[in-house]
């Protein structure tokens, strides 16, 4: 079997994209079409059936396979659906055999009673909710390798938990954490709305769905995951409730990036450079996390899988400043959903996605 370079290799996985009319399905055709181990055999639409990817999307002009409505050949199925849609394809998908790997917020909620709080609607499959891998490999690689069904995290929460982990994990700060971040446009998706309207977008910037933002529940969870162990004088089993997690996002005149600003008091004693050795040591050997020297620009991300990390400590206030930045539709969607499946499938884990970044 050849590659998409034509050039003969060993056999790849067949793989689909569900949709690929959307900002997240265009970004995985951009990136499985140069996958030497995925074969794309499938992508599934809403409009546009029958019609070539290419040439309704001339940006993609490798992509010749026409829309079609199911999946009906795929092994490992990318589905970049809203999340009431996922949750209710996802299930026949997994009955059929198929992998999944899901970028909406469908399976992400450990927790069922959560859905309607925060979405809207009771979960149609509660049962797929516990077996679900939360797709964020730098936390969770080694549950990633068996799994049946990946739940991509949010953009948010990959920059948020990215900027946080070392510092929860290994005990630097109290567990009262401001998040502020700023989105590009394309976080919203492809369809139209009033907020993401040219004239109403552009020269402003605004905070949004407060006073809370469905990540944040999300964010709450892997954050209390990263907490060192209780001691057994505390109350067991009850991490989230150890954890004051503000979270404000903001829509920002860009198509692409996230910055992430991140507040918490460090614990007594802890200096700069101790900050400094923990997260350079904590990410020494993730492929695609940098802790760097200065603060990170979101075009140091853009059209990558990379997150750029940049812990500093305000001395006058014994806080720790950590900012990261990500691209939303990378390492904050597409990308990361192609890195969970080359851990899923065995495959190097930076396969397709070594691109560097679009700059200026
Ligand atoms: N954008 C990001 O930065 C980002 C980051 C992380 C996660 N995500 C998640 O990824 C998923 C896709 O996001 P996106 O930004 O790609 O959204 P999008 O640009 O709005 O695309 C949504 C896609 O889903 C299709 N669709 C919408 N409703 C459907 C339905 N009821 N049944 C079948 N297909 C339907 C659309 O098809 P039509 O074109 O035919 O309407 C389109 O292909 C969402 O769950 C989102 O939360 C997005």
């Amino acid at each position: 079997m050849s590659n998409p370079h034509g050039v003969a290799g060993p056999a790849r996985t067949p793989v689909a994209v569900l949709s690929g009319t959307g900002y997240g399905g265009m970004e995985l055709l951009r990136l499985l079409h140069a996958h030497l181990s995925f074969e794309l055999v499938e992508v599934t639409a809403r409009t546009g059936l029958g019609q070539r990817v290419c040439d309704l999307f001339p940006q993609l002009p490798g992509v010749t396979l026409p829309l079609t409505e199911r999946v009906e050949c795929a092994e490992l199925v990318f589905v970049a659906l809203p999340d009431d849609a996922a949750v209710a394809v996802v299930p026949e998908l997994l009955v059929a055999g198929r992998r999944v790997v899901d970028l909406s917020a469908g399976f992400r909620l450990r927790e069922p009673a959560l859905y309607p709080e925060w979405y809207g609607y009771e979960h149609p499959a509660p049962a797929l909710l516990e077996m679900a891998v939360y797709g964020l490999p730098e936390l969770h690689r080694a549950a990633l390798k068996d799994a049946t069904l990946v739940a991509c995290p949010g953009c948010y929460p990959t920059a948020a938990l990215l900027a946080l982990a070392p510092a929860l994990a290994k005990g630097l700060i109290e567990p009262d954490i401001v998040v502020d971040a700023k989105s590009g446009l394309s976080g919203a998706g492809r369809g139209l709305s009033l907020g993401t309207h040219y004239a109403e977008a552009n020269e402003d910037v605004a905070a949004y769905g407060l006073p809370g933002h469905r990540h944040w529940p999300e964010m709450l969870q892997e954050l209390a995951d990263l907490l060192p162990q209780p001691s057994a004088a505390s109350r067991e089993g009850d991490e989230e409730s150890r954890i004051r997690l503000t979270f404000t996002p903001h829509l920002v005149p860009m198509t692409r990036g996230i910055l992430a600003t991140c507040y918490a008091d460090l614990r007594a004693g802890i200096k700069a450079d101790v900050v400094r050795a923990i997260y350079t040591a904590y990410y020494a050997s993730e492929p695609f996390v940098h802790v760097i020297g200065q603060p990170p620009h979101t075009k140091h991300a853009s059209g990558t899988n990379h997150a750029y990390v940049y812990p500093t400590v305000d001395p006058r206030t014994d806080r720790l400043v950590v900012l990261a930045v990500i691209d939303n539709l990378g390492k904050g969607a597409a990308g990361q959903a192609i890195q969970c499946a080359n851990v899923m499938t065995g495959l190097p884990e930076t396969l397709g996605l070594d691109a560097a970044g679009l700059y200026p």
